[in-house]
């Protein structure tokens, strides 16, 4: 696994930095999410570039990575990355790299694919969501696809703690993708449960998006 670049902690990380230091291997499983697991099942990705923003442990890149994509795994954390390391091995074609999304400049149209699964929601506010969301897009190639998955307001966040997630309403998510195509978008509740967390829900939207040719 090559790491590549350095970046400061940006608040907002602090919750998943924790998480990263529990015994546990692995906190968010290591099957890919369903956008991704989809998608590979429904299309050919290979040749694709991909960017999985926020990668976190790396489940998503490295399912993408086998279906023969060209990944770019980006996460603030180096424990994340870390954790990646161990559970993925040397997986070819996925370039890891410790940056903060929010601030790392991307190239304009270049992804043919971009995730961002349960990234936005730590973000610092509203105004910071839509900001990073209109990098993520800009970044994209037209044609290109995201997958975008992220808490939203319909259920509290079940945790208490200080750090609490932005709460966007589905909507407000769906309008992160004006002048885009919807291709799908949901509002599930997801029956959750982590090593070291009882069983709880969340108010999950998840949106596949295609930035117009
Ligand atoms: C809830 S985890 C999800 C990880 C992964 N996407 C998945 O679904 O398994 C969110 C991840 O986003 C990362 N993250 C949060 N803010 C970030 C930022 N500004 N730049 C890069 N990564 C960030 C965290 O370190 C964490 O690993």
């Amino acid at each position: 696994m090559t790491t590549t670049a350095s970046a400061p902690t940006p608040s907002g990380t602090t919750r998943c930095e924790e998480i990263y230091t529990s015994p546990s291997p692995s906190f968010w499983g290591t099957g890919p999410t369903s956008l991704v697991r989809d998608l590979c099942a429904e299309r050919p990705v290979d040749g694709l570039k991909a960017l999985d923003a926020g990668c976190g442990e790396g489940r998503n890149a490295r399912h993408l990575a086998r279906h023969g994509a060209r990944v770019h795994a980006m996460d603030v954390s180096e424990a994340a990355l870390a954790r990646a390391a161990s559970l993925c091995g040397h997986v070819p074609h996925v370039t890891w790299e410790r940056a903060d999304i929010t601030t790392r400049p991307l190239t304009d149209d270049w992804y043919d694919l971009v995730v961002a699964y349960s990234l936005t929601h730590w973000l610092d506010g509203p105004a910071a969501v839509a900001a990073l969301t209109g990098r993520l897009r800009a970044a994209t190639a037209p044609g290109g696809l995201h997958l975008y998955c992220a808490f939203n307001a319909r259920v509290p966040y079940p945790h208490t703690g200080t750090q609490q997630p932005t709460l966007l309403g589905h909507q407000e998510h769906l309008d992160l993708y004006a002048g885009w195509e919807i291709v799908r978008a949901t509002d599930t509740d997801l029956h959750d449960e982590h090593p070291g967390e009882g069983p709880h829900i969340h108010s999950m939207t998840r949106i596949v998006a295609r930035r117009p040719r």
